[in-house]
């Protein structure tokens, strides 16, 4: 689990996945599904090296998951943790799941249905969502000022919204991770994205519009709202 950013679009005063909604960190709220799941065997959490909320946590989670030191990027944080895995002596044929610290919504049912869906797969899946909306391109702005307009729509069938978690084998993960490092990792916001540069074509299982990624202020009022109805 990539727990390592500062969470800047949500703007608040300590990192997204500290803040508590319902009566618990976000973090907390992510970990639980799979801490209760017998099918996952362990978790590696991705921290940032100067992370001073972790202990806390950690404290009341039922299981201590394993640590790892966060990077940059995203991918950073993916690529520390899943080395920790290969050095805790985790087979490199074994599945993995990545999943975001920010996507606090993941249900156990969810979570199932993933690994239903992939376990057998040459390749393994993401979480996604077909797109429901009309999709527009936003056109070059003439002055910098400007209010944004549309320059085109965008084909809508055929396009889903990826989420997490994204299921694949850990040395695949990691050597696809691995091959696209040099560049930066640009054009790499999920594991998907580095698998596909490969060549690879990783299953779309439909997950939920519940599991959207906290990121915007909006975002963080409504997760609040679900996880409060739920209990
Ligand atoms: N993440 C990480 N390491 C990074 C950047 C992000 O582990 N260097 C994690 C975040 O903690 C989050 C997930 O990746 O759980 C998805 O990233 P995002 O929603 O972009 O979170 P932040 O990077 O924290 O937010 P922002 O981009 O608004 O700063
Ligand atoms: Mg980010």
């Amino acid at each position: 689990m990539p727990a390592a950013g500062r969470g800047t679009r949500l703007g608040a005063d300590l990192p997204k996945q500290y803040l508590m909604l319902a009566g618990r960190s976000m973090l907390e709220w992510s970990v639980q599904p799979f801490l209760i799941d017998a099918a996952c065997r362990g978790l590696v959490v991705a921290l940032a090296p100067d992370d001073e909320h972790w202990s806390q946590v950690r404290s009341r989670l039922q299981r201590v998951p394993i640590e790892a030191v966060g990077g940059a990027e995203r991918a950073d944080s993916v690529r520390s943790a899943l080395q920790r895995l290969q050095a805790s002596g985790v087979g490199a044929d074994e599945w993995v799941l990545v999943h975001d610290a920010a996507r606090c919504l993941v249900t156990p049912a969810q979570i199932r249905q993933l690994i239903a869906a992939c376990q057998h797969d040459p390749v393994g899946g993401l979480l996604a969502q077909p797109l429901a909306d009309t999709l527009k391109v936003q056109a070059p702005a003439e002055r910098a000022d400007a209010d944004p307009r549309v320059s085109a729509t965008l084909e809508r069938s055929g396009k889903w919204l990826a989420q997490t978690p994204q299921m694949f084998r850990l040395q695949a993960l990691h050597d696809a991770l691995a091959a696209v490092a040099a560049s930066g990792f640009a054009g790499i916001t999920d594991e998907a994205s580095a698998m596909e540069r490969l060549g690879l074509k990783p299953r779309l299982v439909e997950g939920s519009a519940q599991n959207f990624k906290v990121t915007y202020p909006a975002d963080f009022a409504l997760a609040e709202a679900i996880l409060g109805s739920r209990a």
